[in-house]
């Protein structure tokens, strides 16, 4: 009988992917899915540690039943992969010693090998070496979403923001080639994926090492022109790098969603200067009004984070009048959290404190929930194109997609509708998504 995997996923979408792509490779090494814990030969936790509580889920997580209670013989091997391996490698051994695989996050094609060797030898088995090998063989992920397709296009970070444990965890930024990148997308759409996500840590940053014409709006053009792709998403790009061919390819590429997630960590240029981000409050809102003169239907989502070392009361108030000058139809917001191996780490003492950090946060979120929700009234009555992307589970005939701005709309619907993007009526606006209805649907 197969021997059956069980994979759990924290973190973003680079790690959503990793672990599509191990769960490929085990299937060839000959593992089949579990359906659940109880039945796993292998448990693999692929984890994040870009904040310290992502961190410690690790952790808590495998002190946990049935994990760690059945060291009794009968137990699954358990292996950790992702940013806390690379991160921790050898020491999550000291605080979990049941742990019988620990492999990096350049090493993820190893898994299948480690794996035996481990069985093999009764020992823990690790790889946290750096391989700059950025290729992947075609057809291998195993896609765990029918409508969407992630694509990593780069690997790794040579920023260095003060607060980001990325660099060290995910190592120096590798491309891979335009080639395997079509090839990818190619074979995605040929597998039924309508939306293509383009992944790296700074995407816009691309520059195809097989073809020095190509940087990352060329990538976007090429990508556009596969036939049967229907969205072209991408994430996250950094604002030091939005040229103005970048805002162009949004404005023209039919396929390309007028959505840009662009982080912008503080209002404040103080603060931004200190994050090592190397653009200024001013340059980002020069940015949005060229990207909303250009794109006027574009909607732009954020990244923030409050408490930053040394980040002061009128700091936190250029954040906060920043999220109200420029309206961002989505943010996620951060307190901040030291990592291990960064600048701020080494030269910059946490000294905002946990409640203030807590006060800013929330404060930050009712003027967000305010404009976002003054967004989606202000929907009410409209018509989009929404793209079908799941059935609800809770709900019979009720089905969810988003707009090409990246909201999500719940509407009365079938299963053979994921995949097909339908005029949508809005009819009512939610907390965190809105209510439609097909306005035509043919068979
Ligand atoms: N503390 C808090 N938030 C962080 N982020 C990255 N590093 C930290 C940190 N040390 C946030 C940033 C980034 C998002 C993925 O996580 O806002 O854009
Ligand atoms: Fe977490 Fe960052 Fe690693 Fe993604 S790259 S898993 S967000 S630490």
């Amino acid at each position: 009988m197969a021997r059956k995997y069980l994979i759990e996923t924290f973190g973003c979408q680079m790690n959503v992917h990793d672990s599509e792509r191990f769960a490929g490779l085990l299937e060839q090494a000959g593992y089949e899915a579990a359906a659940d814990l109880s039945e796993a030969d292998l448990v693999l936790l692929n984890t994040c540690s870009v904040r310290e509580r992502a961190a410690e889920k690790l952790f808590s997580r495998l002190g946990e039943d049935p994990i760690a209670a059945r060291v009794d013989g009968s137990r699954p091997v358990i292996a950790v992969a992702g940013c806390v391996a690379q991160q921790e490698g050898r020491a999550i051994l000291r605080r979990a010693p049941y742990v019988d695989v620990i492999v990096g996050t350049q090493a993820a094609r190893q898994l299948p090998a480690l794996v035996e060797q481990a069985l093999a030898s009764g020992r823990a088995q690790f790889d946290v070496d750096r391989y700059e090998d950025v290729s992947f063989p075609l057809g291998v992920a195993r896609r765990g979403d029918p409508v969407k397709a992630y694509v990593t296009i780069l690997e790794g970070c040579n920023d260095h923001c003060a607060y980001c444990v990325v660099p060290s965890t995910r190592g120096r930024e590798r491309m891979r080639s335009k080639a395997d990148i079509l090839a990818e997308v190619q074979e995605a759409v040929a597998g039924g994926r309508r939306e293509i996500q383009l992944l790296g840590q700074i995407v816009n940053d691309y520059q195809a090492p097989d073809d020095p014409a190509c940087d990352f709006p060329a990538l976007l053009e090429a990508v556009d022109a596969v036939r049967g792709v229907e969205r072209i998403r991408f994430a996250s790009p950094h604002p030091r790098h939005a040229s103005e061919r970048l805002i162009a390819a949004i404005r023209d590429l039919p396929h390309v969603c007028k959505h840009v997630h662009l982080p912008i960590q503080s209002g404040s240029t103080r603060v931004l200067q200190l994050m090592r981000r190397r653009h200024t409050r001013e340059d980002y809102l020069r940015l949005v009004d060229a990207l909303r003169h250009a794109v006027p239907a574009v909607a732009i989502s954020t990244d923030l984070i409050v408490g930053f070392p040394g980040e002061t009361l009128e700091d936190f108030e250029c954040s906060l009048s920043l999220v109200a000058a420029v309206r961002f139809e989505s943010m996620f917001s951060f307190k901040y959290s030291e990592r291990p191996n960064t600048l701020a780490a080494r030269r910059m003492p946490d000294d905002v404190g946990g409640e203030e950090k807590a006060r800013r946060l929330a404060a930050l979120h009712d003027v967000q929930r305010e404009i976002q929700m003054e967004g989606y009234r202000a929907a009410v009555g409209g018509v989009f194109d929404v793209l079908v992307d799941s059935v609800s589970r809770r709900r019979a005939q009720e089905v969810a997609g988003r707009t090409t701005g990246n909201v999500v709309v719940n509407l009365p619907g079938r299963r053979e509708w994921l995949g097909r993007t339908l005029r949508v009526r809005i009819v009512g606006a939610g907390s965190n998504s809105l209510r439609g209805e097909a306005a035509e649907v043919g068979d």
